[in-house]
């Protein structure tokens, strides 16, 4: 079978009596067809337990709607706030929420949006992906390299402190490429749930090591920009408040790295989470990238990020194939348009993006809690 279907009954979003939205219709929840396996420049996609194709179905924690009457708009901070009940209404059964065709296309009334939502934003600080701000509590989701598809995640889940919430705002799309799959943890958990990964990780936790360059080295994934300083002090104290060990090099660089368990509990539903970065931070993801086909051999820990069990022992081949196998499959199909607004459980629903061509593919995120 060439795409993976996932079976089973959707959840169905319930919506206060009086309320601007619609779910969508079938043919708004149509989704590209994602080639995964032997996908150039994904990591491990050459393993035979990758999916030839990411799921085109929808998944039972998404919820998709729109605005019943887009000619009779109201106030952008007057739709953040119904988004924001609908959001509240179903959060225990949804995960991932579509919001499509936002009339808006500029910072300043995103940021009306993003205030009307009424979250606490959370600012990007110590995390590991190149990223620039684009206004306040508002930043560019990805710099990478446009070859670049980047593997599911859960925003800063390397981190003892994480956002909640992570939301993406789509101000135009690739012309190819550049879809945004989504996959939920507790599928995920439970594609583990026979492995012995699961609880081997759940007891040792996992170790994330960093190499930041200095800015005058290098200008990918610097100290300055991941910390948002140029004073080695200020640095220390943000690795400090994160429980992180560090090493200053006598070329400026940094490497740095914590041990963070592998696994979280939900504040709403109490449930143990499968929460963190261990394949999407592993150096193999790095080995993978076109930009480092020169780097090949490099140690492990030298790649800019790397991670082991917290005893460090290194995690075997077979063990991230198994979990990044177990991810990819249980991925949902998803390309944003311009003006959709996706808001994630970022404890329950994990992000990523796939390589592109074409187009100014530009999609903001606001990080909250
Ligand atoms: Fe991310």
């Amino acid at each position: 079978m060439l795409v993976r279907r996932i079976t089973g009954k959707q959840f169905k979003t319930t919506f206060p009596t009086r309320t601007i939205f619609t779910e969508l219709e079938q043919k708004e929840l149509n989704q590209p067809r994602i080639k995964c396996r032997n996908r150039p420049y994904l990591a491990g996609a050459k393993s035979d337990k990758f999916p030839e194709y990411i799921s085109m179905s929808v998944n039972k924690y998404f919820s998709g709607i729109k605005l019943k009457d887009p000619k009779n708009t109201p106030h952008m901070k007057d739709i953040a706030l119904e988004f924001r009940k609908h959001i509240d209404e179903n959060l225990k059964t949804h995960s991932a929420f579509l919001l499509k065709g936002l009339p808006t296309n500029g910072v300043d009334e995103i940021q009306d949006f993003i205030s009307g939502m009424e979250y606490k934003s959370f600012y990007y600080d110590a995390g590991n992906a190149a990223r620039s701000s684009v206004g306040e509590y508002l930043y560019t989701a990805s710099d990478e390299p446009k070859d670049v598809s980047i593997e599911p995640h859960n925003e800063m889940a390397y981190l003892e402190t994480f956002p909640s919430k992570i939301m993406f705002y789509c101000a135009s799309a690739a012309d190819y490429g550049g879809d945004s799959p989504v996959v939920f943890n507790r599928d995920i958990k439970k594609s583990l749930d026979t492995s012995d990964v699961y609880e081997k990780m759940n007891k040792k936790k996992i170790r994330y090591i960093r190499n930041l360059s200095h800015e005058k080295n290098s200008p990918y994934l610097t100290w300055q920009e991941t910390f948002k300083t140029k004073s080695e002090e200020k640095a220390e104290k943000v690795m400090q408040r994160e429980n992180m060990d560090w090493e200053w090099q006598h070329n400026g660089d940094l490497s740095l790295w914590n041990t963070v368990s592998a696994t979280t509990q939900h504040p709403v539903t109490k449930e143990e989470i499968w929460f963190n970065q261990v394949t999407a931070a592993h150096s193999s993801y790095y080995k993978d990238m076109s930009i480092n086909v020169n780097n090949q051999h490099l140690p492990a820990n030298q790649f800019p990020l790397h991670t082991c069990y917290g005893d460090g022992e290194e995690i075997t081949d077979e063990e991230v194939d198994e979990i990044r196998s177990a991810t990819w499959s249980n991925a949902m199909s998803l390309k944003l348009q311009p003006g959709d607004v996706l808001l994630l459980d970022n404890l329950l629903a994990l992000h990523s993006r796939m390589s592109y061509e074409g187009g100014e593919r530009k999609i903001l995120v606001n990080l909250s809690y």
